[in-house]
């Protein structure tokens, strides 16, 4: 099976978690476009989509799906979204295509997070795939130092602001042990909006595609 194929297979599996007659959170990146195709399916049964990002909103839009406003929702039953990789105790690095803090803010309300991922995705430690921070453009040669102190490599995402008009830093050579801890201490950095590490939210549904079909995994 192709990575392509994993991921449709996934996205499709993800339907069956969506409530009818209420919102759904829906992610960004090429997971998550599978996803939408497969929602535009079932567009009729339920209230709307709540985007993580511009062009989440332009793809739902596209398949005229109802786009709802995060402020004007009061349930949101689940939040479906990829990840760049992922553990099985659920903690997840996002962000490679740069819709980090909207993504966490919906994931946030959302009283489940369902990943949609192929099997490339599960790692046994966080940090091969480069920790994306999403900064306050005046902060990002401090937050960049900061990075460093604590051990990683900083690369300014050249040519590229977020939906929120901000910059992102990719760092480099971290080896991720302990990720509720290392949340926690860059979530205190002054001038980082958002980092890429899901930990202290993390997934609670993973359904992990692979060779074999796709696997379901909880929260333990
Ligand atoms: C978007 O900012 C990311 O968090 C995505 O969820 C993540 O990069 C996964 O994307 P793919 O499904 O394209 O691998």
């Amino acid at each position: 099976m192709t990575q392509d194929e994993l991921k449709a297979a996934v996205a499709k599996e993800a339907i069956k978690h969506v409530v009818d007659d209420l919102p759904v959170g829906v992610g960004t990146g090429s997971t998550a476009n599978f996803f939408i195709d497969e929602l535009a399916k079932i567009k009729g049964r339920i209230a709307g989509a709540v985007p993580s990002s511009e062009r989440t909103a332009e793809r739902l839009r596209g398949h005229g799906i109802r786009i709802l406003e995060l402020n004007n929702v009061n349930e949101l039953p689940v939040y479906v979204d990829g990840a760049d990789e992922i553990t099985e105790h659920m903690a997840m690095i996002k962000g490679g295509g740069g819709a980090l803090t909207r993504e966490k803010i919906v994931a946030a309300v959302a009283k489940k997070f369902v990943c949609i991922a192929d099997e490339t995705k599960l790692v046994p430690v966080l940090g091969k795939f480069p920790l994306p921070v999403e900064v306050i453009p005046m902060a990002r040669s401090y937050v960049a130092r900061m990075m460093v102190k604590l051990g990683g490599q900083p690369r300014l995402r050249e040519n590229f602001a977020t939906d929120n008009g901000n910059a992102i830093l990719d760092v480099h050579g971290l080896a991720i042990l302990n990720p509720l801890e290392l949340e926690a201490k860059i979530n205190n950095i002054a001038g980082v909006v958002t980092v890429g590490l899901f930990a202290l939210r993390g997934a609670d549904v993973l359904l992990l595609g692979t060779g074999q079909g796709v696997r379901t995994l909880t929260r333990k």
